[in-house]
Order: structure tokens, then sequence, then C-alpha cells
């Protein structure tokens, strides 16, 4: 009983900490009967968590959580804590002056990993003409995957291409050991919030050029126009193993500038090199023209599965499935 309440509360504090969608929550496993010392300590692992003190994550996320809960504590418990009531009231204060703000926290957690990441994310989807100032559900479940895998990219230097906020590539950093991590982006705006992110959360590491040194892994940060990588300055001693891209095939008339891109890396390396693409499939026809367009530059790629739900180290929202590509050329 006991430890089925502690996993509850553990799993709705990393949910809550990265603003996991709410529609997304399992709430009907929610423990029946909770003492008031076990809502107080529900409301002290998300509200009132330290992380959520000193950078709050998005208001409106939390005052639709504390409504959700306490439609949940008052259907299954004999009294909701004043607490919860109290802390629900606190945050609707701070709505007024959170609408102007266009930007807000989110943490990911994982206590098996020793994963702590916060990064100062978009409140929305598209900002400054670009989708990249916020993490994606693609970037979350390729980081996961490669957190179960991580023989994949052990030893290796890793490409990230319009890496947004950077999320997947800073997960890798310290889930593996990694030789290497570039994090790159086309948009300006993103390669400054993708280096502000890296401060925040390397900023203790010792630098090197363009980045920092972290437990002997390199992480660097540049930017890079798919259509223009054959201008890239490439870091001191990197040499592409892997290539790495989340939610990068949405818009088709940006194809032939990733396939020119994606080209020009293999063939740096002669073709020893490999991709894992993860792409959120809105739109199968517009998938599968991407998936075209690398066969007719002959490249090769295989489907790989997903963590599933109850094995995932990290959450994103499933309601549109994600698919992982596992992309390599044999001549
Ligand atoms: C939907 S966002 C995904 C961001 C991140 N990979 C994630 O999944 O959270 C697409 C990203 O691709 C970048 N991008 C789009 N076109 C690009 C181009 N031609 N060259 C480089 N980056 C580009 C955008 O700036 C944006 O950061």
């Amino acid at each position: 009983m006991k430890q089925s309440r502690t996993r509850f509360f553990d799993t709705l504090k990393y949910q809550f900490l990265c603003c996991h969608p709410l529609h997304c929550i399992n709430w009907e496993v929610i423990p029946t009967h909770l003492t008031w010392e076990q809502q107080q300590e529900l409301i002290e692992k998300t509200v009132f968590h330290p992380l959520n003190q000193k950078q709050p994550i998005r208001i409106s996320y939390q005052l639709n959580f504390l409504k959700r809960l306490i439609e949940q504590l008052e259907r299954h418990c004999d009294e909701v804590h004043d607490i919860v009531y109290e802390s629900y009231c606190s945050v609707q204060q701070r709505v007024a002056q959170d609408t102007t703000e266009k930007y807000a926290y989110k943490h990911y957690q994982q206590a098996a990993l020793d994963i702590s990441l916060t990064l100062r994310e978009s409140k929305s989807f598209v900002a400054e003409g670009t989708t990249g100032l916020c993490s994606w559900q693609a970037s979350i479940a390729l980081a996961d995957y490669l957190a179960h895998n991580t023989d994949i990219v052990n030893g290796k230097c890793v490409l990230e291409l319009g890496a947004g906020t950077g999320f997947c590539g800073m997960i890798l950093l310290q889930c593996s050991d990694v030789r290497h991590v570039l994090i790159t982006d086309g948009s300006y705006e993103c390669f400054e919030l993708m280096k502000e992110n890296v401060r925040r959360n390397f900023g203790d590491a010792e630098t090197c050029d363009d980045g920092y040194v972290v437990k002997e892994k390199l992480l660097t940060m540049s930017v890079l126009e798919w259509g223009a990588v054959d201008e890239m300055i490439w870091p001191n001693s990197f040499s592409t193993d892997i290539i790495l891209a989340a939610d990068v095939v949405y818009d088709d008339t940006a194809f032939d500038s990733l396939v020119y891109a994606i080209d020009y890396v293999f063939k740096m390396k002669e073709d020893a090199c490999e991709m894992l693409l993860a792409a959120t499939v809105r739109n199968e026809y517009t998938l599968q023209k991407f998936l075209d367009l690398l066969s007719s530059w002959n490249f090769q790629y295989v489907d790989r599965n997903v963590t599933p739900v109850d094995k995932c180290y990290f959450y994103w929202d499933r309601t549109t499935p994600v698919k992982i590509y596992h992309i390599k050329r044999h001549s």
C-alpha cells in the first residue's frame, strides 16, 4: 500500500515538474482516503517542490493541475486539507501577472538515472518565427530511447540537428558515456536559448571552446542551418558518428535541405555514420514523403520501438504517435 502510494506520488511529482499534459496523467490510480499528512506530502512534492518555488513552471498549468487534484481528492477523501485549497488560491493570485510572461521553466527529473535538467522554454509552440523554443514529444521519446540504449552513443561523437532547446543532447550527456555532443539549430533564437539552458545546467563545469566538459564528456553548441552545412566550422576533434534529429519532419519545403545536410555529414565519414530520427506522425503522407526522399538518396531505414509507457524514464504526450527510425547507408 505504502509502496504504491510512494510510486504514485513520485510519478505525479515528475509529471508535474515537466508539465506533462493533464489529460495524459492517470488520475484513476490516485490512492483513496489520503490522510492530511499524505495530502500535505503530495503538495510538497509538486506545487511546493523547491524547484518549482525557485523556477516556476507555467502558472496556468499549476492552476489546472490543482483544480484536477482537488476534484480527485474531494471524490476520494473524507476531508481535503486546507493546504490544497490555499495553494490553489495562491497560484490563482499569480495568474494575471503571468499572462505577459512568454517563458516558463520545466524540470525533467529521473532519480533512477541521476538526471536533473531545468529548461526555460517558450510557453507557445511557435514563437520568434521558430518551433524550437520549447521541447517536443519526439525529443523526449528519443532521449528516453537513448537512455535505454546507451551503447549506441557511448564513446561516440553525436551531432544533433534542429535541436531546439537542446533537451535531447543534454539528457544524453547526463545518462551516457557519450564522447562529444554537438547540439545545433538553424535558428539564432534557439541557439541563444540553448546556450542559456546549457549554462543553467552545466555552468559549474569546466569550459572549453564553445562549450563545457562534463565528467570528461564534451558538450558544444553551434548554429547549423541545414542548407549551409558546407559552411559549418566543426569543433576540434569532432567527427560525427551518430546524427540525432527529433521533430524535424513536418514541413516538406525543408526536406531537400535536411537530406542535403544528412548526406553531407555521411559523406564526410564515407558513410561510417548512423542516424536516429524521431518523428511525430501528425501526417503519414508527409512522413512517408521524407522517408521516400531518404531512400532516393540511397539511405536505408528501420523502425525502432519507442519505450513503452510502463518502462519510460520520461513522460511525453502519446496522443499522436512518435516513430523512431535508425538510418544507415550501405553502398
Ligand atoms: C519542431 S522543432 C523541434 C526541436 C527539437 N528537436 C525538439 O524536438 O524539441 C524543429 C526545429 O528544427 C529547426 N529547423 C527548422 N528548419 C531548419 C533548418 N533549415 N536548419 C536548421 N534547423 C532548422 C527549428 O529551428 C526548430 O528548432
